[in-house]
């Protein structure tokens, strides 16, 4: 048996039945307190070399640990003991037993970062209709038809908010809040019309859109909603369930459509995106919706997103502040 293969034996004790992903390893929390400092995440380098893929055993690691090398300081059995850094190690060789198993149930087979994550790095976007209504709709001038993304019949409104999502659509032109320029809550801001851009570090995902520069931090590193508070695109917290991407949103202002239909919430609107690549080129993007002051039970939304395949793609502006600043101040009968 090669030291590799003896490392893999190891770490594959170590991680048990093999759906435990690298993150979850043992080892991960030694690793991230003293080394990631030096070594940078999931052991990919930073001021020190990457460890992965790791080329020494245990004992020689252990060795290092205790003497330092070079430029490594020596670190104490106070801040670790040997057990820790053996477990340190168990996590390296983890990472860089690549391909990372897969999740029970999934077919994707697409590339993968160190963590074992499905890689979802790059521009994507919804090519549907459902930013101008999320319902079955024909078309009108500037709107195209949809088939709706809404699943299992209509929204179950309560009565009252029935009445009041006609009167939105009535008022449409003026009350859209996206007309108004403001942000476009979630998940709207996934099926506008315009790409984002995926970014994915082993403790966030962050997600970067054209429309209105918006921005979404989305914390996978297990902490939880802030205290109460209220924010245009809410607070989100994710984690992974497999190769599904959870996203649990809350802490919203209420003062977001789903679309231009009128189509509305309150501030009591709990989101929660499931982001499952099928292939390196879509994701199933389903998203469960409960307010209880507005619906009279939870229902859910699916499509496809899809990755934007253009040589160097890139995201653009569209800063709708400016294009209203430009009417607002534009000569009497100036063109448009
Ligand atoms: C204060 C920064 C720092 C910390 C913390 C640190 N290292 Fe290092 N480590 C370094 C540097 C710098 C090098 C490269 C030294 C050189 O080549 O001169 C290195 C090299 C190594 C090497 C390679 C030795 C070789 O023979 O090439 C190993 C293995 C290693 N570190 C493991 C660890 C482990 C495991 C931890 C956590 C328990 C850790 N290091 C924590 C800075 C650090």
């Amino acid at each position: 048996m090669t030291l590799r293969q003896g490392l893999l034996v190891l770490s594959a004790a170590l991680l048990g039945p093999a759906s435990v992903v690298a993150q979850d390893h043992p080892g991960a929390t030694a690793y991230r307190e003293v080394c990631q400092l030096c070594h940078g995440a999931a052991g990919r380098g930073d001021i020190a070399p990457p460890l992965v893929p790791l080329g020494f055993d245990a004992d020689y690691v252990l060795a290092v640990v205790r003497e330092g090398y070079g430029q490594m300081p020596p670190i104490s059995t106070r801040e670790l003991s040997d057990d820790q850094v053996r477990q340190a190690v168990g996590y390296l060789a983890a990472l860089g037993a690549a391909p990372a198993p897969q999740a029970a149930g999934s077919s994707y087979d697409g590339p993968r970062t160190p963590e074992g994550q499905p890689d979802l790095n790059g521009i994507w976007q919804v090519v549907n209709a459902a930013a101008w209504d999320i319902r079955p709709h024909n078309a009108q001038d500037g709107v195209p038809a949809g088939l709706g993304v809404v699943e299992n019949g209509g929204i179950p409104y309560q009565a009252w908010a029935a009445e009041q999502q006609e009167a939105n659509y009535a008022n449409r032109f003026e009350a859209d809040p996206v007309r108004q320029c403001f942000l476009p809550g979630v998940p709207r801001i996934t099926y506008m019309p315009f790409p984002f851009r995926i970014l994915q570090t082993p403790d966030h995902v962050v997600i970067t859109y054209e429309f209105a520069h918006a921005t979404r931090i989305i914390y996978t590193d297990g902490s939880p909603h802030p205290l109460p508070n209220d924010f245009w695109m809410g607070d989100s917290r994710g984690h992974w369930e497999g190769d599904t991407l959870v996203v649990d949103t809350t802490h919203f202002n209420g003062r977001t459509w789903f679309d231009a239909a009128g189509n509305f919430h309150s501030d009591a609107l709990h989101v929660v995106e499931r982001y499952t690549p099928l292939t390196p080129y879509h994701l199933d993007y389903e998203v469960t919706i409960e307010d209880p002051n507005v619906f009279t039970r939870p229902w859910t939304m699916r499509m496809p997103i899809y990755r934007r395949m253009e040589d160097g793609l890139r995201l653009l502006d569209y800063d709708c502040v400016d294009f209203i600043l430009q009417s607002m101040t534009a000569p009497e009968g100036a063109a448009r």
